[in-house]
């Protein structure tokens, strides 16, 4: 029998969480054959909330969920923690302004950074869902400098699965046809959909779509701009395709990418591809044995130039905005 992978999720009362847990207990986080202790944190006021999803997970006795603990102090929340998920953050609301923002979001990220340098395990690995995720991660990885730098993610994959499904829809290719797509940049609008590498069936994508006008006024703002057209449908934002890319992100990460295949994570940059180095960004990525690797030696064009930089900008932005603010 395996020990139990301890697995600390924030905003566990949440919309996401509780798409997310379930999940995670019944095995697909990290392998049908991998048991897990899961540890909730939430602020007081989701206590309550958090108390009944865990009565539920109680109630489906999952095999592999070898129990369930509760906090609202991050430094018991992350006592242990082989995974972090941390999901909740401060939503902007009506006519905060970025700065407002972001220092909301410190307030959260730096004491978490702070407590998973203190507290998880030798072996954590951290997720950032919640927005500004790159930047969130940012702030909790600055506060945890014992910890090394590349175990802080962001969350781009529900992005890439967009993506794929997208130029699946365009192309009448089967989902598992297509390969090789990336995300770059920054989990917001300005972040850059790539499909010149990308494959569908073997074939290069770019060319089997072959137009240019699809790809810059279509596709590439139909994937940015997806949350924004959930929340209009659905009157809420994407909570169950968000728990399910945070599923994939780690699950690629633990148990690796597919041969001839790669993913799209936020993560801190080592100079690849011109992205400064230590900004949170979105890069392709392959994945073994718990470590991933930036894809090297792409060829970058004009058109996908323009729109990494742009990204990229925007993420060296909210870095000096953090940084003013004292946050890094
Ligand atoms: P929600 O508002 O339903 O839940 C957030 C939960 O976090 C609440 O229960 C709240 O009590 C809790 N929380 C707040 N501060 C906390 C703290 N300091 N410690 C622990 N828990 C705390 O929000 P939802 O829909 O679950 O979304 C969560 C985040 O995920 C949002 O920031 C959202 O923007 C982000 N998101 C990111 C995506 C991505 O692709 N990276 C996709 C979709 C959502």
């Amino acid at each position: 029998t395996r020990t139990p992978v301890n697995v600390t999720v924030t905003g566990a009362a949440g919309q996401i969480g509780y798409a997310l847990l379930f999940r995670i207990a019944s095995g697909h986080l990290l392998g049908a054959d991998v048991p897990v202790k899961l540890r909730l944190l939430e602020i007081p006021q989701g206590m309550k909330a958090a108390e009944g999803t865990a009565m539920e997970l109680d109630d489906c006795a999952f095999p592999l969920l070898q129990g369930i603990d509760i906090f609202d102090d991050p430094n018991k929340g992350f006592e242990g923690a082989n995974v972090a998920l941390l999901v909740g953050a401060r939503p902007r609301t009506k006519g905060m302004e970025r700065g407002d923002l972001l220092s909301a979001n410190g307030g959260i990220f730096k004491p978490q950074g702070k407590a998973i340098n203190d507290h998880a395990a030798d072996d954590i690995k951290v997720l950032v869902v919640g927005n500004p995720a790159n930047t969130n991660a940012l702030i909790a990885q600055a506060a945890a400098p014992d910890v090394p730098a590349e175990r802080f993610t962001a969350m781009t994959r529900l992005d890439h699965n967009r993506a794929i499904s997208q130029l699946a829809a365009r192309t009448g290719a089967a989902v598992s046809d297509i390969k090789r797509l990336t995300i770059w940049g920054n989990h917001s609008a300005t972040q850059y959909p790539d499909i010149f590498h990308a494959e569908i069936a073997g074939k290069n994508a770019a060319e089997v779509v072959n137009d240019q006008a699809w790809l810059a006024d279509t596709f590439i703002p139909t994937v940015a701009k997806r949350g924004a057209a959930i929340i209009e449908a659905r009157g809420a934002s994407s909570a169950a395709s968000a728990a399910n890319a945070a599923i994939d992100h780690v699950h690629t990460w633990v148990n690796g990418t597919a041969e001839g295949d790669w993913t799209s994570m936020g993560i801190p940059s080592d100079g690849s591809y011109g992205v400064p180095e230590g900004l949170i960004s979105s890069f392709p990525v392959t994945c073994k044995d718990g470590k991933y690797e930036i894809v090297q030696g792409l060829d970058i064009n004009e058109f996908s130039r323009a729109r990494i930089d742009a990204s990229v900008q925007e993420l060296a932005e909210e870095r000096d905005a953090v940084r003013d603010l004292g946050l890094i």
